[in-house]
């Protein structure tokens, strides 16, 4: 019913009422992260019996397994059983689009290293992981592919290479004024959950099984346990109230954990957990894929482009998974935020013998992106432009230059706008001048600036996924039980479906009980992802509540003879015309003495979106979300050390469901992706080992790299033009995507090595190393110009005062 997803223009909180939306309310669980009190999935009482799992790994990245000998594995202490490919009951698949490229244990072939073989049962984890060790593998190894230009090279992909296109790229190429082709490296990225991957499975009655499971997509862990199980659907529960971080990695990641413990709940009869260990899970799953994009632009003198061909080749790793969405999504936001001309963007999905690449905060966006990124600078660079000027020359603008290189138009575009604000409250213009004065005296510190946009697509870009389901129970006392099938993994999902309904009945937010997502609870969900997680399962929560205050408001015109129109839901009370003035509680009362339903499901899908994958044209996303970001940067050119001195950010959340969340993401997001682009570092070695499986070479962000000075805002004209819930927009990845601007910054204060008149190659990420490289590669006689200069004590002093509290380059990052 299209009345049904009609949206309020609410533009503040509604006076009286507590935590109803657009209230800054404090994440539910808060508190209890903070006290240890939430309570995590290893963090619940293990009844009596449990049993601790442990995954054998292979040793080689690709080959035939001639022998296995368990007998020392089962022999070992402790030890209740061991499965191999042979104890699966059901089906020997978790692939998550049934593509039956990922068995849970493999059968006969090893297709990376590291990749689980066979699993191990005992009575403490202790036990399990030493048993695990003590297994008599032989191996026939064959040739393994481990970079993306092997993959390419040999033509192996896990699914067909796609095109997208819009116009002739080739003439318009042909006959553009400037023209610059180059390749940009973008490295992956380990998801760092403080919870690693974990799943407790308890047997029931009948052969059935209770999954407690880390997981974003409690349903299709049910549907495949269930295949894997070989049982139907409704012999399997799972619950998930909370993970500790998600971030993509548990979208379809959760599988392979949770079919081991239920294959060991059901053959053994007693409650099994398999929690990863956090070596095992960085070695044994997927992450985000790294991508090699080459590209071919033409440009007119003012920077604008006319032409452009993009290639893109993503490391999937050894299975599809989600690798075909996600290089789409990569595709989609090829452009970000520029009308990009006669274009042709063509992917590779690459088939390696290494982990199989997954989900990650963007979904592909952002590697889209930051190639686009570059080559605005590259561009600016050829032509002696300030790059924000050659990206506003770029914006999409009216009819004829508002066309995606998919075919739906952009028409809610508010970056000229914000692009506008940020430059006022930034200052960008003036300390960009001011930074390139100081670069032009400073031999050694070396400063750089950059203003980068972000438009992302809102919706999953596979049409059938944008659709989710509530169950909302009232009870006789006016308290109220809210459920839904999004998941809670520390991004304020369940505050904010909690405040719809709140504002919906009229009643404070403590009369809300957020409960853990169940699949017995609402079926057939959709991962929580692609930031679509409050605007779906909003509207599915506020069609629920509607429906029971639908029925409440028809049983009070009857019981008190009035018209419907009469009755008004205000904070905490119900109006009855002139008639009567009851709390919500008391209608409540009487409305289940007068024998009415007091519980409802609720639904939604997503209007207006289309997609034809053929074509590669349609409308994939329900609209936009926007935001800009200004970040500055220091160097050493001496050493590559670096570090963020200042960022200003404006995000475009549309009307904020709740600003303090929105806060909270934004300013996670964007820290995140500056560690993606900055330290974080994956390295396999020539055997295919990873050799970056923990905090001690793997570096994430820390407290003491946050920007000096953060300025960050919530764009105060931001508002959604589409009728999303109470015209609030996704937030959940598109500020990840706003650290692009630390990249760009980073490239600036490099090419100031050369005066700013030589592109530097800066990959990502731009590690101090990377860093060091693009200096000496770019200008190897300023450098030691700089060198004898530093000798000088003055210089010396002064820049050991500038990077003061710079952090130290890790080992291995
Ligand atoms: N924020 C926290 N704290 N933890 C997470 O795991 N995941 C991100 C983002 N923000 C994540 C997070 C990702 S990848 C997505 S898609 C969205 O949250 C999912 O939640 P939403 O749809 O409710 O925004
Ligand atoms: Mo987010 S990568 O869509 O889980």
């Amino acid at each position: 019913m299209l009345d049904k997803a009609e949206t309020t223009d609410l533009i503040a909180p509604t006076p009286g009422l507590t935590g109803g939306v657009r209230s800054a309310s404090k994440h539910d669980s808060g508190p209890k992260h903070v006290t240890g009190e939430a309570v995590y999935i290893d963090d619940i009482v293990e009844p009596y019996g449990t049993l601790h799992l442990a995954p054998g790994a292979a040793t080689i990245a690709h080959g035939k397994i001639i022998k296995m000998d368990l007998s020392k594995v089962r022999s070992a202490p402790g030890v209740v059983c061991v499965l191999t490919a042979d104890d699966i009951p059901g089906t020997n698949d978790v692939s998550p689009a049934h593509t039956h490229d990922e068995p849970v244990l493999p059968d006969g072939i090893v297709q990376f290293y590291g990749q689980p073989i066979f699993c191990v049962a005992a009575e403490t984890r202790e036990q399990a992981r030493a048993a695990a060790k003590l297994a008599d593998i032989e191996y026939e190894e064959l040739p393994a592919i481990l970079s993306i230009d092997d993959a390419m090279a040999q033509k192996s992909y896990v699914a067909e290479p796609h095109v997208m296109k819009r116009g002739d790229s080739a003439s318009a190429l042909a006959s553009a004024p400037h023209r610059h082709a180059s390749r940009m490296v973008i490295g992956g990225q380990d998801h760092f959950y403080l919870e690693g991957h974990v799943s407790f499975a308890i047997p029931q009655e009948d052969g059935d099984v209770f999954i407690h499971c880390s997981t974003q997509h409690p349903s299709e862990v049910q549907h495949n346990i269930a295949n894997v199980l070989g049982r139907p659907a409704n012999a399997v529960t799972v619950e998930v109230r909370r993970m500790g971080g998600g971030f993509g990695g548990k979208e379809t990641q959760s599988m392979q954990w949770a079919a081991l413990a239920s294959i060991v709940a059901i053959k053994t009869g007693r409650p099994a957990k398999m929690r990863l260990d956090r070596d095992d899970d960085m070695i044994m799953t997927g992450k985000r894929h790294d991508f090699i994009v080459d590209y071919d632009v033409g440009f007119d003198d003012s920077g604008r482009i006319c032409g452009a061909d993009i290639q893109y080749a993503a490391n999937c790793g050894f299975s599809a998974d989600l690798s075909s969405a996600i290089a789409d999504r990569a595709m989609f936001h090829t452009d970000n935020a520029y009308y990009l001309g006669d274009v042709e963007i063509r992917s590779y999905r690459c088939k390696t013998n290494l982990v199989s690449n997954t989900a990650f905060r963007g979904f592909g966006g952002p590697q889209g992106m930051v190639a686009i990124e570059r080559i605005i600078d590259e561009i600016a660079i050829t032509l002696g432009l300030d790059p924000l000027d050659v990206r506003t020359a770029n914006y999409y603008g009216d009819d004829g230059r508002n066309m995606t290189p998919y075919h739906m138009p952009v028409e809610d575009n508010v970056l000229p706008e914000l692009t506008r604000d940020l430059l006022a409250s930034s200052n960008y213009r003036q300390r960009r001048a001011e930074i390139d004065a100081f670069n032009a005296q400073s031999p050694v510190i070396k400063r750089g600036i950059a203003m980068t946009p972000v438009k992302f697509g809102i919706s999953f870009t596979t049409t059938f996924l944008n659709q989710a389901g509530a169950l909302v129970h009232v009870y006789q006392d006016g308290s109220v039980h809210l459920n839904h099938g999004g998941t809670e993994m520390g991004q304020g999902l369940f505050i904010k479906v909690a405040q719809v309904v709140a504002e919906e009945f009229q009643i404070d937010l403590e009369h809300i009980k957020i409960t853990a997502t169940n699949t017995g609870k609402v079926p057939n969900t959709s991962a929580t992802a692609a930031s679509s997680g409050a605007d779906m399962n909003g509207m599915a929560a506020r069609n629920a509540a509607r429906t029971i205050k639908d029925r409440l408001i028809a049983f009070a015109a009857t019981h008190y003879k009035v018209g419907a129109a009469e009755i008004h839901f205000v904070p905490g009370r119900v109006i009855v015309g002139d008639v009567a003035d009851i709390s919500f509680a008391e209608l409540v009362k009487l409305a289940y003495f007068g024998r009415i339903s007091l519980s409802a499901t609720g639904y939604y899908a997503t209007p207006k979106i289309h997609y034809d994958r053929e074509t590669a044209s349609g409308r994939p996303f329900f609209y936009f979300a926007y935001g800009m970001a200004c970040s500055e940067v220091m160097i050493d050119t001496l050493t590559g050390e670096n570090k963020v001195t200042r960022v200003d950010i404006l995000h475009d959340v549309g009307q904020s469901l709740n600003p303090a969340i929105d806060r909270g993401q934004i300013e996670g997001g964007f820290i995140q992706g500056m560690g993606w682009l900055t330290s974080e570092e994956l390295w396999w070695d020539d055997a295919g080992r990873i050799r970056t499986h923990a905090p001690s070479t793997y570096k994430i962000p820390a407290c003491s790299d946050r920007p000096e000075d953060f300025r960050m805002e919530l764009w105060s004209s931001g508002r959604n033009v589409e009728k999303s819930i109470h015209r609030s927009k996704a937030v959940g990845e598109p500020p990840l995507m706003l650290a692009i601007s630390v990249h760009r910054a980073l490239a600036h204060a490099v090419a100031s090595v050369a005066q700013g008149k030589v592109v530097p190659a800066l990959n990502t990420p731009a590690t101090p190393e990377a860093i060091l490289r693009a200096v000496l590669r770019l200008a190897d006689d300023t450098v030691h110009i700089a060198r004898s200069d530093s000798n000088d004590r003055q210089e010396k002093g002064a820049r050991s005062a500038a990077m003061a509290g710079v952090s130290a380059p890790q080992a291995g990052a």
